[in-house]
């Protein structure tokens, strides 16, 4: 089951990195990167093609509590949402504490490290400050690096399945976990 997640007063720090909740100031910062060809579409989205757009979002990761952006030498630079993951394709995992991740980052900061090293941070927060039992990762099965951001944060696979898109394409989804067993 997906349990009530608020990180509205939390802020974790990493050795690089602030994860903090997103503020209106940050609204540059998040264009700059979500308008950038081949960022969103690896996580699903189209790119921002307006800063209004932008507002938009960045209005409902404040309204929602459940989206930290990730701030590196005092710039957004991208952002982990702790989303609710579909509780009908899981059924097994109901008697379990459980939520989704999705994460984005700038491509100027790619392959350096930095989200394994804030996706490892909120893992412990959600394991270890909201006691969850399990949290899922999902990504496009041609996503390779993301996949990769996965095993290095201890992710295990678990499946791959079939969704249909909004724009009526299947694609391929490659399902992770991570339990707070194994962790
Ligand atoms: C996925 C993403 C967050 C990774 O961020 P990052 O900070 O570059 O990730 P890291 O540096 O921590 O790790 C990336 C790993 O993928 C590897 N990698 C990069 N491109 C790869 C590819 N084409 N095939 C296989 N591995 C690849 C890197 O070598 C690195 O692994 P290593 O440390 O073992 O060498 C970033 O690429 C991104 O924002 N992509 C667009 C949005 C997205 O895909 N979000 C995920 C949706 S769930």
């Amino acid at each position: 089951m997906n349990i009530d997640i608020d990180i509205s007063k939390v802020t974790l720090k990493t050795k690089r990195l602030v994860l903090r909740p997103w503020r209106m100031k940050d609204l540059n910062d998040f264009f700059e990167y979500a308008s950038v060809d081949g960022v969103g579409q690896m996580a699903g989205w189209q790119s921002h093609k307006n800063i209004e757009e932008t507002k938009e979002i960045l209005n409902s990761f404040m309204q929602n509590r459940n989206v930290f952006a990730i701030e590196y030498q005092g710039k957004v630079i991208g952002s982990i949402g702790i989303g609710e993951y579909d509780e009908e394709a899981f059924p097994e995992f109901e008697y379990l504490k459980c939520r989704s991740l999705g994460y984005v980052l700038s491509k100027d900061y790619w392959g350096q490290g930095l989200m394994s090293e804030a996706v490892k941070k909120v893992v412990s927060y959600l394991f270890d400050e909201m006691d969850l039992d399990l949290i899922l990762c999902e990504s496009l099965l041609y996503n390779k690096q993301s996949i990769r951001v996965q095993e290095k944060c201890g992710f295990k696979y678990y499946k791959d399945i079939e969704y249909l898109t909004q724009t009526d394409d299947v694609v391929k989804l490659r399902i992770s976990v991570i339990s707070k067993v194994d962790n």
